[in-house]
């Protein structure tokens, strides 16, 4: 439950790239606490080998890092979001949210068209909320339902 501290420390909430080896060894760490300790999967299996070349947005609060999220290009305008998380402790405060518009306000700078990500159908309200749209039917990653979800951008010239 949020207290006067936790008020405090979301309102120093700060999201933006990565900037050093640390704090990518910290976001692994945290990516696999969320995403993959629950599974009862090792170490290691929080990251692949598009991670590299991949942009990563950090959501850090005090210096901690409490949420992240990865964007990269799959194919001339079309770019991916992957490996969403925030620790639970910092959930449902809106984290979430400023970690994907971070990486919309990317994808629309670098001018493409559809974002895409595979999403947990327990996300599946979350990633709506911002737009995005089911495709296809759901299927089973990591042993878990996954849906596929799309959100197009306008161009700058669409905009009203
Ligand atoms: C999915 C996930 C990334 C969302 O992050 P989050 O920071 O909790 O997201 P937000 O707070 O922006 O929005 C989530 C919810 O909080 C609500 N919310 C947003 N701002 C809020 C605020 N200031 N106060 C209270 N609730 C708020 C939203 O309405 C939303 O409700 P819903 O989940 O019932 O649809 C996070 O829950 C998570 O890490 N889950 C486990 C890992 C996971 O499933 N990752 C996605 C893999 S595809």
């Amino acid at each position: 439950m949020a207290n006067n501290s936790d008020a405090k420390t979301i309102a120093n909430l700060q999201v933006r790239s990565i900037e050093n080896q640390r704090e990518l060894e910290e976001m692994y760490y945290q990516r696999w606490l969320v995403l993959r300790e629950p599974l009862g999967m090792a170490r290691g299996t929080e990251q692949d080998k598009y991670d590299a070349s991949a942009l990563h947005v950090v959501a850090m609060c005090d210096r901690l890092i409490v949420g992240s999220a990865r964007f990269r290009e799959l194919s001339p305008g079309i770019g991916s979001i992957a490996y969403v998380w925030v620790l639970p402790e910092f959930q449902h405060r809106g984290i979430g949210t400023k970690l994907i518009q971070k990486l919309i306000a990317k994808a629309q700078d670098k001018q493409l068209k559809t974002l895409r990500l595979r999403s947990r159908m327990t996300a599946q309200n979350f990633y709506q909320r911002l737009g995005f749209s089911t495709d296809g039917e759901p299927f089973d990653y990591l042993n878990i339902p996954h849906v596929f979800m799309n959100l197009n951008l306008p161009g700058l010239g669409d905009r009203s």
